[in-house]
């Protein structure tokens, strides 16, 4: 296949392009600035450009029969009114220009693979959520909800859109799971508020791996939850990431509203949590390898 990817340097892109690029297909990561130690693999096609302005790069976006759409300013930050602009902004155009672009393509096979995230499904407590659940009202589902809409805009030129519903990353050197271990490992790991909020997440090689599987499926389209099918309560993560790391848990809970002092409406993000349920995969038969987060943290943090 050949596949285009946008955001192809970052931490998802590397790992999604290192499998593409080991299983032989052609990947075109467009970036905007080459620069060395990026961690694209060798044999990858690099292009210079900014995803959010229109350009050259799209008529090179045409010529490639799978597209995945991952670029977008960071959300790990403060959510000022100018960050949340970017985010929201950068996501959008790009989306928006890669669907122009493959308005050329009308009529042959394509593929678009655009990222989504499980923030728009907003916060449900302990509701089991899948791929009807409706979305929710806070700035991360609107996102989700505009950032989807904006991909399935491409059918309109007969494109194939798959949106990925990404629980949380979890991968090596880098993501969330970087930011999670730092006070674990000085001793000082505690639960976020209650513990009772619920995390979703993946391991990094099955979400790569379900790249290739859902690729490899030519009648599937819409949203597909990616997570893992053992979602946690941040107390169990909390304890499991205590226990791998082998660091003792005696810190005190860190209170809701310091989070919220710290880190602004994302902090909140934190605090509130949904139960997201991979029902589509499963219904597919696609099978986890990581299905159990202490499975995936023992493998991510046993030779760190
Ligand atoms: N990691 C997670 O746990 C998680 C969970 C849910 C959803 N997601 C979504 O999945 C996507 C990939 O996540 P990631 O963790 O790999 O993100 P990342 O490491 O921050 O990488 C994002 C990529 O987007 C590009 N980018 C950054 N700012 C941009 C801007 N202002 N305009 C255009 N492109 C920009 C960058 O590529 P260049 O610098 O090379 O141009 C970067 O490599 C993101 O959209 C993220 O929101 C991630």
């Amino acid at each position: 296949m050949k596949v285009f990817v946008t955001g192809g340097t970052g931490f998802v892109g590397r790992t999604v392009t290192r499998q593409l690029v080991s299983k032989g297909h052609e990947v075109t990561v467009l970036t905007r600035k080459i620069s060395a130690g990026q961690g694209i693999p060798e044999g990858t096609r690099v292009i210079e450009a900014d995803p959010t302005s229109p350009g050259p790069w799209q008529e090179d976006v045409a010529d490639h029969e799978v597209i995945i759409n991952l670029a977008g300013s960071s959300i790990f930050t403060r959510w000022t009114k100018k960050a949340k602009k970017r985010i929201r902004e950068s996501r959008l155009k790009t989306t928006r220009n890669l669907v122009d672009a493959l308005s050329a393509r009308r009529g042959e096979d394509t593929l678009l693979l655009s990222t989504s995230a499980v923030g728009y499904y907003g916060s449900h407590g302990d509701e089991d959520l899948d791929e009807n659940s409706p979305p929710g009202q806070d700035f991360l589902s609107a996102l989700a909800k505009d950032w989807e809409e904006a991909a399935y805009e491409a059918q309109r030129f007969g494109v194939r859109v798959i949106t990925l519903r990404f629980g949380i990353v979890l991968g090596k050197g880098g993501g969330a799971l970087e930011k999670m271990i730092k006070p674990f490992r000085m001793g000082l790991g505690a639960r976020l508020g209650s513990g009772e909020q619920w995390f979703s997440w993946i391991h990094e090689m099955d979400l790569a791996s379900i790249y290739l599987f859902l690729a490899d499926r030519d009648r599937i389209s819409g949203p597909i939850n990616c997570t893992a099918p053992e979602p946690v309560r941040n107390r169990d993560l909390t304890e499991t990431l205590a226990d791998v790391l082998r660091k003792p848990l005696f810190m005190p809970p860190v209170p809701g509203f310091l989070l919220r002092a710290m880190m602004g409406e994302f902090g909140s993000i934190l605090l509130e949590g949904q139960m997201v349920l991979p029902k589509r995969l499963m219904a597919m038969g696609y099978r986890f390898k990581f299905p159990t987060i202490k499975a995936a943290l023992q493998d991510l943090l046993s030779t760190q």
